[in-house]
């Protein structure tokens, strides 16, 4: 049995990546620095180190006392419209961040790592469905980050045969059970249900998009699915691959306005939302191939939009309560 350090394991998807690890077999130690992790999410019996991966010396600890063998890396920064304001912070906490751990599993001799990257790494694509061999254009400094972070990988794993894979996800949502929510309001699916709390309309950022309802087009994919995801990769760099990035998403591109409908349906009663102006840097259309990760990982999404949704909204009324 394999022993695994999550950074960043008492985080939004850090939680479901930790029990789909535990039910794997696997050993499992989470650390966090709880700047946004919340420690009630850390299952009990999993230790818990509370350190920063800034801390050069507490992550190397942590490596040699739990005899860890590979490191899912999460802990990170990850609102690409913050990062704008107060770029600096991001790349301390991601590129700073992922050195400090890469030269502390160096030291520790520890030689598989997953590391949390983004479609964020592909800014506005050419064309869809997006390929991981289609230019890296970061429009944001935290993509910029993630870019850095999978060079990073990419150069340890020429340097000292780190075993690393990079898992470059599109727009994460949904819940594996109601205490396990997204507690940020950053992305669409969570500003929908805080409208709705605040008895206010939810909005939809532009229908003038050159797409087929006019509004834009992602790939949601359910966290769930996503944790499955990473542990798929983690069994992969068990045995030693060199150098891969996939991208996690289902491959099927859903419309804003799609969305709505939706929790519309979900909730039982129409949102009522209202069409604002676009936001700026949205790219119209962003949804990933999905080939590479099904034929190399044998991982493939089965959750759907609903799923998403419905559990999401379970989730967000628990916590309202
Ligand atoms: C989705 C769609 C909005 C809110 C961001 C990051 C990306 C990744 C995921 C971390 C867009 C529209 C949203 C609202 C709306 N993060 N929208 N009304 O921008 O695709 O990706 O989160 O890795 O790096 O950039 O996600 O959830 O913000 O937006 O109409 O109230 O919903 O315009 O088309 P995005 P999002």
């Amino acid at each position: 049995m394999t022993t695994w350090l999550v950074t960043g394991g008492a985080g939004y998807i850090g939680s479901h990546v930790v029990r789909v690890l535990q039910a794997s077999g696997r050993g499992v130690v989470v650390l966090d620095d709880f700047s946004a992790g919340i420690e009630s999410k850390v299952p009990d019996g999993v230790p818990i180190v509370r350190a920063s991966v800034l801390d050069r010396v507490a992550v190397e600890q942590a490596l040699r006392d739990h005899q860890i063998d590979g490191v899912i890396h999460l802990a990170a920064k990850k609102a690409a419209g913050e990062s704008v304001d107060i770029p600096l912070e991001y790349y301390r906490e991601n590129v700073v961040g992922m050195l400090t751990l890469l030269e502390a599993m160096q030291a520790a001799d520890v030689k598989a790592l997953v590391y949390s990257s983004s479609a964020a790494v592909y800014g506005t694509p050419m064309s869809n469905p997006i390929s991981e061999d289609f230019p890296m254009q970061p429009e944001s400094p935290y993509g910029e980050t993630k870019v850095a972070g999978e060079w990073m990988a990419r150069d340890c794993g020429v340097a000292n045969g780190l075993s690393w894979i990079a898992l470059r996800y599109f727009n994460v949502a949904g819940a594996a059970s109601d205490d396990l929510g997204d507690p940020s309001v950053n992305n669409l699916v969570p500003m929908v249900f805080r409208a709705l709390s605040n008895g206010e309309r939810p909005q939809v950022f532009g229908d003038d998009y050159p797409t087929p309802d006019g509004s834009c087009i992602r790939d949601y994919i359910h966290v769930a699915d996503l944790a499955e995801a990473h542990v798929a990769a983690a069994a992969r760099c068990e045995t030693g691959v060199r150098a891969e990035a996939f991208n996690v998403g289902r491959g099927e591109g859903t419309s804003v306005l799609e969305v709505m409908n939706m929790v519309s349906e979900v909730i039982g009663t129409d949102v009522n939302a209202e069409i604002v102006g676009r936001r700026a840097g949205d790219p119209p259309a962003s949804y990933a191939a999905t080939a590479a990760i099904e034929s190399e990982l044998g991982w493939q999404a089965s959750r759907d939009l609903r799923a998403m949704v419905s559990s999401a909204w379970s989730a967000w009324q628990s916590n309202e309560r």
